[in-house]
């Protein structure tokens, strides 16, 4: 298994929750590694989020589409590898309004990848999709799990707009020979999630007094995996991933909402009265469940932070005391920030 080292990452989506966590990771583990991180900072893009980078001389923030071929031309110029995450990422949004995720989850994609191909440098691009390509699994047959040889079946216009995104990924590593991998990962938790999600929107109506909405009957599963984790199978993956690839990546950790709802509340001592069982969203998947042995048994990574319910209370903590960032969130003065910070551009 070869090990590649890296000179210049342009991470896209890294204003974003999972994108923030993967930058402080790679300017802490990787410090000799320059990283460029690409975002249109939509509502989701919080530059609050990677608070105390601005100083750092091998970070550099560009405000922009990745759907804008000739800026990803000028990013891409010197860049030696790309972790794609850029995308418009949540379900219900999708189910409202799918058009924005056909145009960045989508189309982005292709322009990104156009890019990369015309790159001097031929950077290995890692596209970071979901296991909600797959489409939902039953709940009465537990031993079935999504492997990566299970058709892609998405379900939700998010869902199918992001499995766009990764065949693209798959014929551009078939057509033209790009180094392309891809991770498909289970449902993160952790600090700095945008409290639209179902774990800090529950944490951060229960601290301000309010119910938590759940969805249907409660029983649909989702594999929870604390963000870290999953940075690090990230990381892993594209030093030393195997070129076209696909690697699946999960907590072992399957709740249902329900019981994900009552471990929120024991964590916050509040009862089960702040439940408020609320019509179910269109199309719900019951059930995602992932095999992640291959990334364990090919390149050896394994969840370590994910254990249950520490992780989850932890989280629950962080939100607890970081109410400042949730509740300029929440009111969209977060926004002003960037305008502080870049000026308007
Ligand atoms: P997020 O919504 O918190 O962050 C998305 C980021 O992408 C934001 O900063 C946003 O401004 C940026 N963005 C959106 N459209 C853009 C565009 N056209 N050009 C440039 N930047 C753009 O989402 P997240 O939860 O951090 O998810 C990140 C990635 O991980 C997504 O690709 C998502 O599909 C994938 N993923 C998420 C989960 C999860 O549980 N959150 C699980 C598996 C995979
Ligand atoms: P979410 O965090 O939106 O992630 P995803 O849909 O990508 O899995 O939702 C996680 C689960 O929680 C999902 O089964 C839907 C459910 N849910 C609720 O019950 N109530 C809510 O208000 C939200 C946002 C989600």
């Amino acid at each position: 298994m070869s090990e590649r080292a890296f000179e210049h990452i342009v991470v896209t989506g890294g204003a974003g929750f999972i994108g923030a966590n993967f930058v402080r990771l790679l300017r802490r583990e990787r410090p000799g590694v320059r990283v460029t991180n690409v975002d249109l900072l939509t509502y989701s893009g919080n530059l609050e989020n990677l608070a105390g980078l601005e100083g750092d001389d091998g970070y550099r923030f560009v405000k922009g589409d990745v759907g804008d071929a000739a800026l990803m031309d000028e990013v891409l110029r010197d860049a030696d590898g790309v972790v794609h995450m850029a995308a418009e990422s949540h379900v219900d949004r999708s189910i409202m309004d799918s058009r924005p995720f056909i145009v960045s989850n989508v189309l982005g994609t292709q322009t990104l990848l156009d890019a990369a191909r015309r790159s001097p440098r031929k950077p290995r691009f890692l596209y970071v999709s979901t296991d909600e390509v797959y489409g939902s699994l039953p709940l009465d047959k537990p031993e079935e799990l999504f492997t990566e040889e299970t058709p892609l079946q998405p379900n939700s216009p998010y869902a199918a707009s992001k499995a766009g995104g990764d065949v693209l990924v798959r014929a551009a590593h078939h057509t033209f020979g790009m180094d392309c991998v891809t991770t498909r990962c289970s449902n993160n938790f952790g600090a700095y999630q945008f409290p639209e999600k179902v774990i800090p929107l529950f944490v951060t109506n229960l601290i301000e007094g309010k119910k938590v909405p759940l969805y249907g009957d409660g029983k649909n599963v989702r594999d929870w995996l604390h963000v870290e984790d999953h940075c690090e199978a990230i990381l892993t993956v594209l030093e030393r991933g195997a070129a076209g690839e696909v690697y699946n990546v999960g907590g072992n950790n399957e709740r249902t909402n329900l019981e994900l709802t009552h471990s929120i509340l024991a964590a916050m001592g509040k009862g089960e009265a702040m439940i408020e069982y609320v019509p179910d969203r269109l199309g719900h998947d019951r059930r995602y469940a992932i095999d992640a042995r291959k990334i364990k048994r090919e390149l050896g990574w394994e969840p370590t932070r994910s254990a249950w319910p520490g992780a989850l209370e932890s989280t629950v903590r962080w939100y607890v005391e970081h109410a400042e960032w949730w509740q300029r969130v929440r009111s969209g003065a977060y926004r002003a920030y960037y305008e502080k910070q870049y000026g308007e551009r």
